[in-house]
């Protein structure tokens, strides 16, 4: 979604500031800006299209300066237009970028107006920019105007402010919206994700809930919601910026599927320790908190609460614990019941998705026992608001389309089954099955990859179709849900996913020879009931692709294309299915030609709601 860079410094920074936006390409926009404070003023430049439409906007213009900030903005109130896009001014004084959503931007837009402000665009941002100008009428430090301003918005925001009379001194607010300040020498830096500073510091302050800002070329003053000055921790960042670089792959997308059995073993390290899995992999008293539970709520959304829907077959099967699970959107919306011993576990990739965390916040007020999430950002919102956490270690995901995130989610949660399981009278041989399952794993996801070329083939077949149905059964109709939202989401072809049972219920009404059904159908007991299923569909003129378990004894004929992968213990065979939906997508959207690692209208982080 909607990314922010700024930067003060005794260098020009329009460079630093591109390079950011560049790194947070991957997060989803539809249009760039930068505004930049030099000796003529303050200027302002933006682009609809991707950034390097603005690169060309500022090699064009030659425009630079020692202070400025930038933008890659995600449609939610106004098109994609140049008018919309940030940096918003007012009176040519004061330059806003922001990230969120004003929900009061009418009421301030009309109390604005008759204020005098004339509105130059159709986003609720530009309100922040009039309020800050019209603050600065009674105050002349920036801070206080900025204060001032926050207590009249109501909604999400991280926002950073620069001012033509205060050259060289950014102000930044963060409530809902991420925001992190990067620490150099003799130059300050504010993004709304490190990623974006890595090549101008590996030194991070993360700003908290209801924090405002001063940063300047060499300090950095941080108050709280209430306007006390506070410290918050210096942390010195270790992450591996991997995303300049896609390597031998075409695609980030293909890189990360790639990735995966390495993903999984960095998952592993350290967490499985012979035949037991280490409960303090969930962190420090997990074990103190895991052996009150009797129920699990897990809290998502996309692909993420797909995870979730099969850690529910999981926990229930072997765990012995009962489990819920609701897409956050839901939860937080609704009156729910909070059981005794409840856990509340979210699950996100970024750890920071607005109705994710937002539901997070909600269900610290319920009651729940304990809170633990399941991310891969160890920085995160999520993280650092939950009791617990378990950290995927997947290493930066930057295709839109998550892969290796899901994946390494399914570890943490196969290992929360051992740890809730340990307490809840699980017997040692199922433990032991768990810890030599997930040791065995990246081995198995090593094999599954090397389907690649039948599946390349396969795609052909494939891309000219405009619908698809995926089936599974059991903990495989998750898998299924995953394959369909990843075709969906790169090719824009439209698939459903259905558990294979309730065909005869509805969808079985759709099968022609134009509607490919996918069927993940690893050799499990329900094996014989899906076969019946797939029989439902030959005998309506389907056409099927099969991925099926060698065992499992499935056969290519004239209405069913079998794609054979190796044996596995049924514990994992979510995880290793899923990696050939992935290659099926990527494939099929590679025939159709769209942007893989951004596809249209879609963020990689949800941070509005
Ligand atoms: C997955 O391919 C999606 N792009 C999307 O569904 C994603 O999983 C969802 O927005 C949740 O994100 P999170 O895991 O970062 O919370």
């Amino acid at each position: 979604m909607c990314g922010i860079v700024g930067a003060t410094a005794e260098r020009r920074v329009a460079g630093i500031l591109l390079e950011g936006l560049r790194r947070l390409e991957y997060r989803g926009y539809d249009s760039a800006g930068m505004a930049l404070l030099n000796d003529e003023g303050l200027q302002q430049l933006r682009r609809v299209g991707k950034v390097q439409a603005l690169a060309d906007a500022l090699e064009e213009t030659g425009a630079n300066g020692f202070s400025g900030i930038a933008h890659t903005r995600w449609a939610t109130h106004g098109g994609v237009t140049e008018a919309n896009a940030h940096p918003h001014f007012s009176n040519s004084t004061i330059a806003v970028v922001h990230n969120g959503i004003i929900e009061n931007h009418e009421s301030l837009r009309k109390k604005l107006q008759d204020l005098g402000y004339v509105f130059t665009s159709q986003t609720d941002t530009e309100v922040i920019c009039h309020l800050m100008h019209h603050e600065l009428k009674s105050t002349d430090d920036l801070l206080t105007a900025l204060q001032a301003t926050v207590k009249q918005l109501e909604g999400a925001y991280g926002t950073v402010i620069m001012d033509k009379r205060r050259p060289g001194e950014l102000v930044v607010a963060r409530s809902g919206s991420p925001l992190v300040i990067g620490l150099g020498i003799g130059e300050n830096f504010i993004a709304s994700d490190q990623l974006a500073l890595l090549p101008v510091t590996r030194e991070f302050i993360y700003l908290e809930e209801g924090d405002v800002a001063r940063v300047t070329r060499d300090k950095v003053e941080i108050f709280d919601h209430q306007g006390a000055a506070v410290q918050r921790e210096q942390q010195t960042s270790d992450l591996q910026y991997d995303a300049g670089g896609k390597g031998e792959y075409r695609h980030y997308m293909l890189k990360e599927i790639h990735e995966q059995p390495f993903a999984v073993r960095n998952s592993l390290e350290g967490r499985v320790n012979g035949d037991e899995i280490m409960v303090n992999a969930f962190g420090e008293n997990a074990a103190e908190i895991f052996k009150d539970i009797r129920h699990v709520q897990i809290i998502a959304c996309g692909t993420s609460y797909h995870a979730g829907m099969v850690a529910r077959y999981w926990l229930e099967a072997y765990a012995g614990v009962s489990c819920n699970v609701e897409i956050a959107s839901e939860f937080r919306y609704r009156k729910s019941h909070v059981f005794p011993g409840s856990l509340l576990v979210t699950i996100s990739q970024s750890g920071e998705t607005a109705d994710t965390l937002a539901a997070l916040r909600l269900a610290k007020t319920l009651g729940y026992r304990s809170s633990l999430t399941i991310c891969n950002v160890a920085t995160s919102s999520m993280v650092r608001e939950s009791d617990l956490a378990f950290l995927t270690r997947a290493g930066a995901e930057i295709g839109v389309a998550s892969t290796k995130a899901f994946t390494t989610q399914l570890v943490g949660l196969l290992m929360l089954v051992s740890a809730l399981g340990h307490f809840n009278g699980m017997d040692k041989a199922t433990e032991a099955r768990i810890a030599h399952a997930l040791s065995t794993l990246p081995t198995k996801l090593e094999q599954s990859l090397k389907i690649t070329a039948e599946i390349e083939e396969l795609a052909e077949e494939f891309a000219d179709k405009d619908h698809s149905l995926f089936l599974g059964r059991g903990d495989q109709y998750p898998i299924a849900m995953e394959g369909a939202l990843k075709l969906k989401e790169i090719s824009y072809i439209h698939a459903e996913a259905y558990a294979a049972g309730e065909l005869k219920h509805g969808p079985l009404a759709l099968i022609d020879a134009e509607m490919p059904v996918i069927v993940v159908a690893p050799n499990n007991e329900l094996l014989e009931k899906l076969k019946s299923n797939v029989e439902e569909v030959r005998a309506r003129g389907g056409i099927m692709y099969v991925f099926a378990d060698k065992d499992a004894h499935f056969a290519s004929d004239d209405t069913m294309r079998v794609i054979n992968l190796d044996h596995v213990d049924e514990l994992v065979a979510p995880i290793v299915y899923t990696i050939p939906l992935q290659l099926l997508s990527y494939y099929v959207a590679i025939i159709k030609g769209t942007d893989v690692d951004q596809p249209r209208n879609l963020a990689k982080s949800v941070t509005v709601e």
